[in-house]
Protein backbone atom coordinates (compact mmCIF):
# COMPACT_ATOMS: atom_id res chain seq x y z
CA UNK A 1 0.00 0.00 0.00
CA UNK A 2 1.25 3.25 -0.75
CA UNK A 3 0.48 6.84 0.85
CA UNK A 4 1.76 10.00 -0.39
CA UNK A 5 1.98 12.73 2.07
CA UNK A 6 2.51 15.95 0.34
CA UNK A 7 5.08 17.45 3.06
CA UNK A 8 2.26 17.41 5.29
CA UNK A 9 3.11 17.11 8.96
CA UNK A 10 -0.09 17.33 10.61
CA UNK A 11 -1.38 13.59 9.26
CA UNK A 12 -1.45 11.30 12.25
CA UNK A 13 -4.70 9.50 11.49
CA UNK A 14 -5.42 7.44 8.31
CA UNK A 15 -8.81 5.52 7.91
CA UNK A 16 -9.52 2.21 6.28
CA UNK A 17 -12.95 1.12 5.08
CA UNK A 18 -13.45 -2.61 6.98
CA UNK A 19 -14.47 -4.11 3.82
CA UNK A 20 -11.20 -3.91 2.42
CA UNK A 21 -9.78 -6.09 4.62
CA UNK A 22 -12.20 -8.60 4.41
CA UNK A 23 -12.55 -9.62 8.39
CA UNK A 24 -12.58 -8.02 11.58
CA UNK A 25 -9.66 -9.10 12.77
CA UNK A 26 -6.61 -7.54 14.52
CA UNK A 27 -3.89 -6.74 11.30
CA UNK A 28 -1.14 -4.53 10.99
CA UNK A 29 0.47 -2.75 8.14
CA UNK A 30 3.95 -1.15 7.66
CA UNK A 31 3.62 1.89 5.65
CA UNK A 32 6.34 3.22 4.06
CA UNK A 33 5.88 7.04 2.32
CA UNK A 34 8.31 9.05 0.92
CA UNK A 35 8.67 12.94 1.66
CA UNK A 36 10.71 14.89 -0.03
CA UNK A 37 12.12 17.07 3.38
CA UNK A 38 11.67 14.31 5.67
CA UNK A 39 13.69 12.06 3.41
CA UNK A 40 15.02 9.84 6.19
CA UNK A 41 11.21 9.09 7.70
CA UNK A 42 9.26 6.43 7.17
CA UNK A 43 6.11 5.58 8.67
CA UNK A 44 4.70 2.60 10.48
CA UNK A 45 1.38 1.65 11.81
CA UNK A 46 0.63 0.30 15.20
CA UNK A 47 -1.22 -3.06 15.41
CA UNK A 48 -5.06 -2.18 15.35
CA UNK A 49 -8.78 -3.68 14.85
CA UNK A 50 -8.89 -3.10 11.09
CA UNK A 51 -12.96 -1.35 12.12
CA UNK A 52 -10.42 1.51 14.10
CA UNK A 53 -8.52 4.54 12.66
CA UNK A 54 -4.83 3.82 11.96
CA UNK A 55 -2.22 5.58 14.00
CA UNK A 56 0.65 6.06 11.72
CA UNK A 57 3.79 7.49 13.56
CA UNK A 58 6.62 8.77 12.76
CA UNK A 59 9.93 6.73 12.88
CA UNK A 60 13.68 6.62 11.34
CA UNK A 61 14.43 4.40 8.89
CA UNK A 62 16.64 2.78 11.01
CA UNK A 63 14.41 1.52 13.76
CA UNK A 64 12.36 0.06 10.70
CA UNK A 65 12.83 -3.48 9.68
CA UNK A 66 11.89 -5.88 6.61
CA UNK A 67 10.45 -8.26 9.04
CA UNK A 68 7.71 -5.96 10.28
CA UNK A 69 6.27 -5.91 6.84
CA UNK A 70 3.03 -8.71 6.83
CA UNK A 71 1.57 -8.88 3.06
CA UNK A 72 -1.63 -7.07 2.20
CA UNK A 73 -4.59 -8.50 1.92
CA UNK A 74 -5.97 -8.42 -1.85
CA UNK A 75 -8.57 -9.93 -1.71
CA UNK A 76 -12.20 -8.50 -3.13
CA UNK A 77 -15.39 -8.16 -1.88
CA UNK A 78 -17.76 -11.35 -2.71
CA UNK A 79 -19.72 -8.52 -4.90
CA UNK A 80 -17.10 -7.63 -7.33
CA UNK A 81 -15.95 -11.05 -7.41
CA UNK A 82 -19.47 -12.61 -8.55
CA UNK A 83 -19.68 -10.16 -11.82
CA UNK A 84 -17.71 -10.64 -14.84
CA UNK A 85 -16.35 -8.15 -16.84
CA UNK A 86 -17.42 -6.76 -20.15
CA UNK A 87 -16.43 -9.06 -23.08
CA UNK A 88 -17.67 -5.81 -25.57
CA UNK A 89 -15.14 -3.88 -23.37
CA UNK A 90 -12.09 -6.63 -23.12
CA UNK A 91 -12.28 -7.57 -26.98
CA UNK A 92 -12.55 -4.06 -28.00
CA UNK A 93 -9.80 -3.04 -26.16
CA UNK A 94 -7.84 -6.27 -27.34
CA UNK A 95 -8.63 -5.53 -30.99
CA UNK A 96 -7.02 -1.69 -30.43
CA UNK A 97 -4.49 -2.89 -29.07
CA UNK A 98 -3.92 -5.21 -32.21
CA UNK A 99 -4.37 -2.06 -34.43
CA UNK A 100 -2.11 0.10 -32.20
CA UNK A 101 0.49 -2.68 -33.00
CA UNK A 102 -0.02 -1.78 -36.38
CA UNK A 103 -2.06 -5.00 -37.32
CA UNK A 104 -4.82 -4.16 -39.89
CA UNK A 105 -7.40 -4.69 -37.91
CA UNK A 106 -11.75 -3.98 -39.04
CA UNK A 107 -13.47 -3.28 -35.40
CA UNK A 108 -16.90 -4.20 -35.09
CA UNK A 109 -17.02 -4.96 -32.01
CA UNK A 110 -17.67 -1.61 -30.85
CA UNK A 111 -21.03 -0.55 -29.57
CA UNK A 112 -21.13 3.38 -30.83
CA UNK A 113 -22.14 5.01 -34.26
CA UNK A 114 -19.12 5.31 -36.23
CA UNK A 115 -20.90 9.16 -36.61
CA UNK A 116 -19.70 12.20 -34.99
CA UNK A 117 -22.23 14.30 -32.59
CA UNK A 118 -23.65 16.57 -35.30
CA UNK A 119 -22.54 19.67 -35.27
CA UNK A 120 -25.64 21.62 -33.77
CA UNK A 121 -25.03 19.65 -31.20
CA UNK A 122 -21.36 20.03 -30.23
CA UNK A 123 -21.84 23.72 -30.82
CA UNK A 124 -24.20 23.55 -28.16
CA UNK A 125 -21.89 22.02 -26.07
CA UNK A 126 -18.75 24.09 -26.70
CA UNK A 127 -20.87 27.23 -26.08
CA UNK A 128 -22.17 25.96 -23.16
CA UNK A 129 -17.89 26.50 -22.13
CA UNK A 130 -18.26 29.63 -23.87
CA UNK A 131 -20.91 31.12 -21.26
CA UNK A 132 -19.80 29.85 -18.33
CA UNK A 133 -21.87 26.72 -17.76
CA UNK A 134 -19.53 24.76 -16.47
CA UNK A 135 -20.26 24.09 -13.05
CA UNK A 136 -21.81 21.20 -10.62
CA UNK A 137 -25.33 20.98 -11.81
CA UNK A 138 -28.42 20.23 -10.05
CA UNK A 139 -28.27 15.99 -8.97
CA UNK A 140 -31.01 15.08 -10.79
CA UNK A 141 -30.08 17.22 -13.92
CA UNK A 142 -30.90 20.94 -14.97
CA UNK A 143 -34.30 22.19 -15.33
CA UNK A 144 -33.94 22.79 -18.37
CA UNK A 145 -33.16 19.01 -19.70
CA UNK A 146 -35.43 17.18 -17.61
CA UNK A 147 -38.26 19.84 -18.52
CA UNK A 148 -36.92 19.49 -22.13
CA UNK A 149 -37.11 15.25 -21.61
CA UNK A 150 -40.76 15.49 -20.38
CA UNK A 151 -41.70 17.31 -23.48
CA UNK A 152 -40.11 14.34 -25.22
CA UNK A 153 -41.40 11.70 -23.88
CA UNK A 154 -45.07 13.01 -23.97
CA UNK A 155 -45.01 13.58 -27.39
CA UNK A 156 -42.88 10.89 -28.49
CA UNK A 157 -43.89 7.88 -26.64
CA UNK A 158 -47.17 9.26 -25.13
CA UNK A 159 -46.09 9.01 -21.31
CA UNK A 160 -46.64 12.01 -18.94
CA UNK A 161 -44.01 13.12 -16.48
CA UNK A 162 -43.24 15.60 -14.28
CA UNK A 163 -39.46 16.79 -14.01
CA UNK A 164 -39.20 15.46 -10.97
CA UNK A 165 -39.58 11.87 -11.92
CA UNK A 166 -36.85 12.33 -14.70
CA UNK A 167 -32.73 11.65 -12.76
CA UNK A 168 -30.23 12.48 -15.69
CA UNK A 169 -27.15 10.96 -15.43
CA UNK A 170 -23.60 10.05 -16.81
CA UNK A 171 -24.87 7.55 -19.58
CA UNK A 172 -28.19 5.43 -19.64
CA UNK A 173 -25.42 2.43 -17.76
CA UNK A 174 -25.52 4.54 -14.92
CA UNK A 175 -29.16 4.73 -15.01
CA UNK A 176 -29.93 0.98 -14.92
CA UNK A 177 -27.61 0.56 -12.30
CA UNK A 178 -28.95 2.62 -10.00
CA UNK A 179 -32.50 1.66 -10.85
CA UNK A 180 -31.59 -2.08 -10.15
CA UNK A 181 -29.87 -0.92 -6.97
CA UNK A 182 -32.81 1.44 -5.74
CA UNK A 183 -35.35 -1.76 -6.36
CA UNK A 184 -33.78 -4.86 -6.37
CA UNK A 185 -33.27 -6.58 -2.20
CA UNK A 186 -30.65 -9.14 -1.85
CA UNK A 187 -32.35 -12.19 -3.14
CA UNK A 188 -34.86 -11.05 -5.55
CA UNK A 189 -35.21 -12.21 -9.12
CA UNK A 190 -34.20 -9.58 -12.28
CA UNK A 191 -35.83 -11.81 -15.38
CA UNK A 192 -33.81 -10.99 -18.34
CA UNK A 193 -34.86 -12.45 -21.61
CA UNK A 194 -31.75 -13.83 -23.85
CA UNK A 195 -29.71 -12.68 -25.78
CA UNK A 196 -29.49 -9.53 -23.34
CA UNK A 197 -27.43 -6.55 -23.28
CA UNK A 198 -23.75 -7.73 -21.21
CA UNK A 199 -24.25 -5.61 -18.40
CA UNK A 200 -27.70 -6.33 -17.14
CA UNK A 201 -27.35 -9.97 -15.39
CA UNK A 202 -24.01 -8.27 -14.12
CA UNK A 203 -26.01 -5.36 -12.53
CA UNK A 204 -28.61 -7.49 -10.66
CA UNK A 205 -25.41 -9.50 -9.86
CA UNK A 206 -24.12 -6.00 -7.68
CA UNK A 207 -27.81 -5.48 -6.30
CA UNK A 208 -27.76 -8.76 -4.67
CA UNK A 209 -30.02 -10.30 -6.56
CA UNK A 210 -30.43 -12.99 -8.98
CA UNK A 211 -30.48 -13.00 -12.82
CA UNK A 212 -33.04 -15.03 -14.41
CA UNK A 213 -32.31 -15.99 -17.94
CA UNK A 214 -35.05 -16.87 -20.10
CA UNK A 215 -33.74 -17.96 -23.62
CA UNK A 216 -35.42 -16.55 -26.93
CA UNK A 217 -35.30 -18.20 -30.52
CA UNK A 218 -33.77 -17.23 -33.14
CA UNK A 219 -36.94 -18.69 -35.09
CA UNK A 220 -39.20 -16.16 -32.71
CA UNK A 221 -36.72 -12.96 -34.15
CA UNK A 222 -34.92 -13.46 -30.57
CA UNK A 223 -38.83 -12.20 -28.74
CA UNK A 224 -39.61 -13.57 -25.57
CA UNK A 225 -42.04 -16.08 -25.34
CA UNK A 226 -44.97 -14.54 -23.15
CA UNK A 227 -46.19 -17.93 -21.49
CA UNK A 228 -42.35 -18.70 -20.88
CA UNK A 229 -42.46 -15.44 -18.50
CA UNK A 230 -45.36 -16.32 -16.95
CA UNK A 231 -44.22 -19.91 -16.65
CA UNK A 232 -41.04 -18.23 -14.87
CA UNK A 233 -42.81 -15.58 -12.46
CA UNK A 234 -41.64 -16.30 -8.56
CA UNK A 235 -42.30 -14.04 -5.46
CA UNK A 236 -39.05 -13.18 -5.57
CA UNK A 237 -39.32 -11.77 -9.10
CA UNK A 238 -38.89 -8.33 -9.00
CA UNK A 239 -38.04 -6.66 -11.95
CA UNK A 240 -38.52 -8.07 -15.63
CA UNK A 241 -35.51 -6.01 -18.71
CA UNK A 242 -37.03 -5.23 -21.57
CA UNK A 243 -34.97 -3.38 -24.52
CA UNK A 244 -36.66 -2.78 -27.68
CA UNK A 245 -34.98 -2.14 -30.07
CA UNK A 246 -32.55 -4.76 -28.75
CA UNK A 247 -28.27 -4.68 -28.36
CA UNK A 248 -27.33 -7.47 -29.40
CA UNK A 249 -30.41 -8.75 -32.30
CA UNK A 250 -31.35 -5.61 -33.24
CA UNK A 251 -35.47 -7.29 -32.57
CA UNK A 252 -38.07 -4.79 -32.10
CA UNK A 253 -41.36 -6.02 -29.91
CA UNK A 254 -44.34 -5.44 -31.80
CA UNK A 255 -46.92 -3.46 -29.44
CA UNK A 256 -49.21 -6.42 -29.39
CA UNK A 257 -46.60 -8.78 -28.02
CA UNK A 258 -45.65 -5.98 -25.48
CA UNK A 259 -49.23 -5.73 -24.34
CA UNK A 260 -49.57 -9.62 -24.20
CA UNK A 261 -46.33 -9.08 -21.90
CA UNK A 262 -47.94 -6.55 -19.67
CA UNK A 263 -51.01 -8.53 -19.20
CA UNK A 264 -48.62 -10.91 -16.89
CA UNK A 265 -47.11 -8.57 -15.68
CA UNK A 266 -50.20 -6.76 -14.40
CA UNK A 267 -51.00 -9.81 -12.24
CA UNK A 268 -47.78 -9.82 -10.12
CA UNK A 269 -47.57 -6.73 -7.76
CA UNK A 270 -44.37 -6.81 -6.73
CA UNK A 271 -43.21 -7.05 -10.46
CA UNK A 272 -41.51 -3.97 -12.15
CA UNK A 273 -40.46 -3.37 -15.71
CA UNK A 274 -37.16 -1.57 -16.82
CA UNK A 275 -37.91 -0.71 -20.05
CA UNK A 276 -34.78 0.05 -22.37
CA UNK A 277 -35.43 2.15 -25.09
CA UNK A 278 -31.75 3.38 -26.14
CA UNK A 279 -31.91 2.57 -29.38
CA UNK A 280 -35.92 3.72 -29.82
CA UNK A 281 -34.91 6.11 -32.93
CA UNK A 282 -32.65 3.93 -34.58
CA UNK A 283 -35.54 1.67 -36.09
CA UNK A 284 -36.62 0.47 -39.43
CA UNK A 285 -40.13 1.15 -41.24
CA UNK A 286 -42.49 -0.76 -40.96
CA UNK A 287 -41.18 -1.26 -37.46
CA UNK A 288 -42.52 1.25 -34.61
CA UNK A 289 -41.36 1.26 -31.25
CA UNK A 290 -43.66 1.26 -28.41
CA UNK A 291 -42.64 2.62 -24.81
CA UNK A 292 -43.78 -0.05 -22.33
CA UNK A 293 -44.97 2.37 -19.92
CA UNK A 294 -47.67 3.69 -22.22
CA UNK A 295 -49.61 0.10 -22.16
CA UNK A 296 -52.96 0.25 -20.00
CA UNK A 297 -51.80 0.24 -16.51
CA UNK A 298 -48.01 -0.04 -16.79
CA UNK A 299 -47.04 3.36 -15.96
CA UNK A 300 -47.14 2.46 -12.19
CA UNK A 301 -44.21 0.03 -12.47
CA UNK A 302 -42.40 1.05 -15.32
CA UNK A 303 -38.75 2.62 -15.26
CA UNK A 304 -38.24 4.24 -18.78
CA UNK A 305 -34.15 4.03 -19.28
CA UNK A 306 -33.27 6.23 -22.56
CA UNK A 307 -30.18 8.53 -23.68
CA UNK A 308 -27.94 10.17 -26.12
CA UNK A 309 -25.82 8.09 -27.46
CA UNK A 310 -26.91 5.99 -29.81
CA UNK A 311 -29.33 8.01 -32.04
CA UNK A 312 -27.49 11.22 -31.61
CA UNK A 313 -23.79 10.14 -31.14
CA UNK A 314 -23.16 10.88 -28.26
CA UNK A 315 -21.22 8.34 -26.34
CA UNK A 316 -18.42 10.14 -25.50
CA UNK A 317 -20.47 13.04 -23.78
CA UNK A 318 -22.19 10.34 -21.34
CA UNK A 319 -25.61 11.31 -20.57
CA UNK A 320 -28.80 9.44 -20.18
CA UNK A 321 -31.61 9.30 -18.24
CA UNK A 322 -34.75 7.61 -16.35
CA UNK A 323 -38.03 8.15 -16.19
CA UNK A 324 -40.68 6.54 -13.75
CA UNK A 325 -42.56 7.17 -10.78
CA UNK A 326 -41.66 9.56 -7.96
CA UNK A 327 -40.67 6.92 -5.18
CA UNK A 328 -38.36 4.98 -7.39
CA UNK A 329 -36.83 8.21 -9.29
CA UNK A 330 -36.25 9.83 -5.84
CA UNK A 331 -34.72 6.13 -4.65
CA UNK A 332 -31.96 6.55 -7.99
CA UNK A 333 -31.68 10.41 -7.42
CA UNK A 334 -30.23 9.17 -3.81
CA UNK A 335 -27.98 7.03 -5.02
CA UNK A 336 -26.40 9.42 -7.75
CA UNK A 337 -26.42 12.01 -4.95
CA UNK A 338 -23.64 10.07 -3.01
CA UNK A 339 -22.05 8.77 -6.10
CA UNK A 340 -21.31 10.62 -9.32
CA UNK A 341 -23.65 13.46 -8.78
CA UNK A 342 -25.15 15.56 -11.45
CA UNK A 343 -23.91 14.80 -15.08
CA UNK A 344 -21.55 17.33 -16.90
CA UNK A 345 -23.56 20.55 -16.97
CA UNK A 346 -21.95 20.99 -20.69
CA UNK A 347 -22.46 17.43 -21.75
CA UNK A 348 -26.03 19.03 -20.64
CA UNK A 349 -26.72 21.91 -22.51
CA UNK A 350 -25.86 19.82 -25.66
CA UNK A 351 -28.45 17.21 -24.54
CA UNK A 352 -31.40 19.96 -24.69
CA UNK A 353 -29.93 20.70 -28.35
CA UNK A 354 -30.35 17.10 -29.37
CA UNK A 355 -34.09 17.01 -28.08
CA UNK A 356 -34.38 20.68 -29.93
CA UNK A 357 -33.51 18.46 -33.05
CA UNK A 358 -37.55 18.37 -33.29
CA UNK A 359 -39.31 14.84 -33.73
CA UNK A 360 -36.97 11.79 -33.35
CA UNK A 361 -34.11 14.03 -34.03
CA UNK A 362 -35.29 15.31 -37.28
CA UNK A 363 -33.58 14.59 -40.65
CA UNK A 364 -29.89 14.76 -38.58
CA UNK A 365 -31.13 11.71 -36.78
CA UNK A 366 -33.31 10.30 -39.56
CA UNK A 367 -30.03 10.78 -41.77
CA UNK A 368 -28.11 8.51 -39.61
CA UNK A 369 -30.67 5.91 -39.47
CA UNK A 370 -30.91 5.32 -43.11
CA UNK A 371 -26.74 5.02 -43.45
CA UNK A 372 -27.68 1.96 -40.90
CA UNK A 373 -30.57 0.55 -42.63
CA UNK A 374 -28.04 0.41 -45.55
CA UNK A 375 -25.88 -1.60 -43.76
CA UNK A 376 -28.14 -3.85 -42.60
CA UNK A 377 -29.45 -4.51 -45.89
CA UNK A 378 -26.31 -5.18 -47.00
CA UNK A 379 -24.94 -7.09 -44.44
CA UNK A 380 -28.45 -9.41 -44.07
CA UNK A 381 -28.35 -10.01 -47.90
CA UNK A 382 -25.08 -10.80 -48.08
CA UNK A 383 -24.92 -13.14 -44.79
CA UNK A 384 -28.13 -14.81 -46.01
CA UNK A 385 -26.57 -15.76 -49.27
CA UNK A 386 -23.53 -17.31 -47.15
CA UNK A 387 -24.28 -21.91 -46.04
CA UNK A 388 -24.08 -22.53 -42.71
CA UNK A 389 -25.58 -19.54 -40.79
CA UNK A 390 -28.81 -18.41 -39.54
CA UNK A 391 -29.77 -14.57 -39.70
CA UNK A 392 -33.45 -13.16 -38.11
CA UNK A 393 -33.60 -9.71 -39.99
CA UNK A 394 -32.74 -6.96 -37.45
CA UNK A 395 -35.60 -4.48 -37.43
CA UNK A 396 -33.50 -1.93 -35.03
CA UNK A 397 -29.97 -0.74 -33.39
CA UNK A 398 -26.70 -1.72 -35.68
CA UNK A 399 -26.29 -5.34 -34.47
CA UNK A 400 -26.42 -8.30 -36.79
CA UNK A 401 -26.48 -11.42 -34.10
CA UNK A 402 -25.91 -14.41 -36.59
CA UNK A 403 -26.36 -18.23 -36.02
CA UNK A 404 -22.31 -19.77 -37.09
CA UNK A 405 -22.93 -22.73 -34.77
CA UNK A 406 -22.45 -24.97 -37.73
CA UNK A 407 -19.27 -24.02 -37.82
CA UNK A 408 -18.62 -25.21 -33.76
CA UNK A 409 -16.41 -28.71 -33.66
CA UNK A 410 -14.55 -27.77 -36.75
CA UNK A 411 -10.24 -28.63 -35.91
CA UNK A 412 -8.59 -26.02 -37.65
CA UNK A 413 -4.76 -26.69 -38.54
CA UNK A 414 -2.49 -24.89 -36.56
CA UNK A 415 -5.37 -22.66 -34.78
CA UNK A 416 -6.88 -25.83 -32.59
CA UNK A 417 -10.62 -26.91 -32.44
CA UNK A 418 -13.46 -24.28 -32.65
CA UNK A 419 -15.61 -24.90 -30.01
CA UNK A 420 -17.79 -22.36 -29.13
CA UNK A 421 -18.27 -18.45 -30.03
CA UNK A 422 -15.40 -17.60 -28.40
CA UNK A 423 -12.93 -19.74 -30.09
CA UNK A 424 -14.83 -18.52 -33.94
CA UNK A 425 -14.56 -15.30 -32.99
CA UNK A 426 -10.76 -15.73 -32.17
CA UNK A 427 -10.47 -17.58 -35.26
CA UNK A 428 -12.07 -14.13 -37.38
CA UNK A 429 -9.37 -12.00 -35.60
CA UNK A 430 -6.40 -14.14 -36.44
CA UNK A 431 -7.41 -15.51 -39.62
CA UNK A 432 -9.62 -12.57 -41.13
CA UNK A 433 -8.42 -9.65 -39.14
CA UNK A 434 -12.17 -8.74 -37.84
CA UNK A 435 -13.23 -8.04 -34.28
CA UNK A 436 -17.08 -9.43 -33.61
CA UNK A 437 -18.36 -10.50 -30.25
CA UNK A 438 -18.79 -13.73 -29.27
CA UNK A 439 -22.45 -14.69 -28.16
CA UNK A 440 -22.02 -15.96 -24.78
CA UNK A 441 -21.10 -12.58 -23.89
CA UNK A 442 -25.15 -12.17 -24.62
CA UNK A 443 -25.96 -15.29 -23.51
CA UNK A 444 -26.38 -17.14 -26.30
CA UNK A 445 -23.63 -19.22 -27.73
CA UNK A 446 -24.92 -19.96 -30.93
CA UNK A 447 -24.48 -16.75 -32.51
CA UNK A 448 -21.58 -13.52 -32.74
CA UNK A 449 -22.53 -10.50 -32.79
CA UNK A 450 -21.79 -7.91 -35.79
CA UNK A 451 -21.80 -4.15 -35.15
CA UNK A 452 -22.17 -2.34 -38.28
CA UNK A 453 -21.51 1.32 -36.99
CA UNK A 454 -18.82 1.59 -39.75
CA UNK A 455 -19.01 2.47 -43.73
CA UNK A 456 -20.59 0.42 -45.82
CA UNK A 457 -16.96 0.03 -47.39
CA UNK A 458 -15.42 -0.99 -44.46
CA UNK A 459 -18.53 -3.53 -44.02
CA UNK A 460 -17.94 -4.69 -47.69
CA UNK A 461 -14.18 -5.58 -46.75
CA UNK A 462 -15.21 -7.14 -43.49
CA UNK A 463 -18.12 -9.33 -45.54
CA UNK A 464 -15.13 -10.11 -47.45
CA UNK A 465 -12.79 -11.46 -44.87
CA UNK A 466 -15.00 -13.55 -42.57
CA UNK A 467 -16.39 -15.23 -45.42
CA UNK A 468 -12.68 -16.27 -46.70
CA UNK A 469 -11.74 -17.25 -43.01
CA UNK A 470 -15.34 -19.42 -43.15
CA UNK A 471 -14.26 -20.92 -46.76
CA UNK A 472 -10.66 -21.42 -46.03
CA UNK A 473 -12.81 -24.01 -43.14
CA UNK A 474 -14.33 -26.17 -46.34
CA UNK A 475 -14.59 -28.88 -46.47
CA UNK A 476 -15.74 -29.37 -43.43
CA UNK A 477 -18.59 -27.07 -43.95
CA UNK A 478 -20.02 -25.86 -47.34
CA UNK A 479 -19.97 -22.29 -47.81
C1 LIG B 1 -28.95 -1.74 -24.57
C2 LIG B 1 -28.08 -0.68 -24.01
N1 LIG B 1 -28.50 0.00 -22.93
C3 LIG B 1 -27.76 0.96 -22.38
C4 LIG B 1 -26.52 1.28 -22.89
C5 LIG B 1 -25.71 2.36 -22.19
O1 LIG B 1 -25.54 3.47 -22.96
P1 LIG B 1 -24.86 4.80 -22.39
O2 LIG B 1 -24.37 4.51 -21.01
O3 LIG B 1 -23.76 5.12 -23.33
O4 LIG B 1 -25.93 5.85 -22.40
C6 LIG B 1 -26.02 0.60 -24.00
C7 LIG B 1 -24.69 0.89 -24.53
O5 LIG B 1 -24.07 0.10 -25.20
C8 LIG B 1 -26.84 -0.39 -24.59
O6 LIG B 1 -26.43 -1.07 -25.68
Amino acid sequence: MAISLHNSTNISRVGFASPFWGSNSASKVSISVSLPSFSNLSFKSVETSSQQLYRISAMSKAESSSSDQVKVDISLSPRVNSVKPSKTVAITDHATALAQAGVPVIRLAAGEPDFDTPAIIAEAGINAIREGYTRYSPNAGTLELRTAICHKLKEENGISYTPDQIVVSNGAKQSILQAVLAVCSPGDEVIIPAPYWVSYPEMARLADATPVILPTLISDNFLLDPELLESNITEKSRLLILCSPSNPTGSVYPKKLLEKIAEIVAKHPRLLVLSDEIYEHIIYAPATHTSFASLPGMWERTLTVNGFSKAFAMTGWRLGYIAGPKNFIAACNKIQSQSTSGASSIAQKAGVAALGLGYAGGEVVSTMVKAFRERRDFLVKSFGELEGVKISEPQGAFYLFIDFSSYYGIEVEGFGKIENSESLCRYLLDKGQVALVPGDAFGDDSCIRISYAASLTTLQASFERIKKALISLRPAVPV
